[in-house]
């Protein structure tokens, strides 16, 4: 693996060696996949402001997030059916990501259930992704399984009332086979009557309203994360109604392709929002630089979706620990080279729009 030396090379890898029906499903956008494209380039768009003679011969990668005490601003986002990546699926993505000192977000969706991915990693702080189904008792079921596995948080995507048509996965024709199955769903729905990945969205609810958000972070005792905001108004809404952080996300161009990249996006959340919760933004990053720019324009953290699951077909658990390895040394010397010694040292002031 020692000829992997980014991001890039592992995305490679995983296509050489995953069937082209899971591999599409996994690199897929919605539509042109200009949205998926765009959250990549954006990155492009920004250019650091690098401060000079400030002693950095420490620099630490550390940060606190929601009261977790992580590596490096760098969280594993939610994504399904991780087992189609690996056979080790979450329970080693759930490792790898204890192991680098950061929180693995569980989708709803997993592979694997609440309870083996807590005893995979149980001293690592996990969040739980929530999918509200048409269904109250099949979602109440779910969130007690992930409060019984010890899940720290609730991160609600709000982003999918409907499934994003992929054209990949009409291509390819893959559909998500019954075994591995979604245990979470499985336990929740006595059975598992659905096997595609759309049949399984036609259980999910797309009467969501802010009540619901509201009702939840009423009824749970967890934070609830908001993730799929991508307008100021919303972030608004989002803190009205009980959020305790929010997640500047479009679903990595699954879901409405069109919209603007998350890292554009970014800046008038944080601005609404004002330092009243924290701010997560995934989609598109690739390089330690990338977390640099999210820090400069005020997010709290970073998730990964897609590098990390590269990193897990090409090599399991080591796999996903080395991305996220790669993306933690990548991100120490640049804040270094940015005059920083720490994340909570870089300002707005480090980032800047590219003026080419
Ligand atoms: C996702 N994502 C996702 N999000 C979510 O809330 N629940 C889920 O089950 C999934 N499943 C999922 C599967 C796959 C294969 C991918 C690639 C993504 C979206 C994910 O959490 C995140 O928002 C994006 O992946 C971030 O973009 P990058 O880092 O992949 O560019
Ligand atoms: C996806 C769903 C499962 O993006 O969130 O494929």
């Amino acid at each position: 693996m020692d000829d992997l030396l980014n991001v890039a090379d592992y995305a490679r890898r995983a296509q050489e060696l995953l069937p082209p029906g899971p591999h599409a499903y996994f690199a897929a956008g919605a539509g042109d996949e200009w949205t998926l494209r765009e959250n990549v380039s954006a990155y492009r768009r920004w250019t650091l402001r690098p401060r000079i003679l400030r002693d950095v011969e420490r620099v630490s990668t550390a940060r606190t997030l929601l009261g977790h005490e992580l590596a490096a601003p760098i969280v594993v986002a939610p994504m399904a059916y991780q087992r189609h990546a690996h056979p080790d699926g979450e329970v080693a993505m759930a490792r790898a990501a204890a192991a680098f000192g950061t929180v693995m977000t569980l989708s709803t969706m997993a592979t694997c259930s609440p309870a083996d991915v807590a005893a995979a990693a149980p001293d690592a702080p996990r969040w739980f992704q929530l999918y509200v189904f048409r269904d109250e008792g099949v979602t109440r079921a779910i969130v007690e399984q992930a409060v019984e596995a010890g899940f720290r948080a609730i991160v609600l995507t709000v982003d999918a009332p409907y499934f994003g048509r992929r054209e990949r996965d009409i291509r390819t024709g893959w559909l998500v086979p019954e075994e591995p199955n979604v245990p979470a769903l499985a336990a929740a729905l006595g059975a598992m009557r659905a096997t595609s990945v759309t049949e399984h969205f036609e259980l999910v609810s797309p009467t969501l309203s802010w009540r619901d958000v509201e009702r939840l972070a009423g009824e749970t005792k967890l934070p609830v994360l908001v993730k799929g905001v991508h307008t100021s108004e919303d972030a608004l809404l989002a803190v009205e109604h009980g959020a305790a952080g929010i997640v500047v996300s479009n679903h990595g161009g699954r879901q409405l392709d069109g919209v603007a990249a998350t890292i554009d996006v970014l800046p008038e959340v944080v601005d609404a929002v004002a330092g009243r919760v924290e701010v997560l933004v995934d989609g598109g990053v690739r390089r330690g630089v990338d977390v640099v720019v999210a820090l400069a324009l005020g997010a709290r953290a970073v998730l990964v979706g897609r590098p990390a699951l590269w990193g897990l077909a090409v090599d399991g658990e080591r796999g996903a620990l080395r991305v996220l390895e790669l993306l933690r040394a990548e991100l120490e010397l640049a804040l270094g080279l940015c005059g920083c010694c720490s994340p909570d040292d870089v300002t707005r002031a480090h980032g800047a729009r590219a003026t080419v």
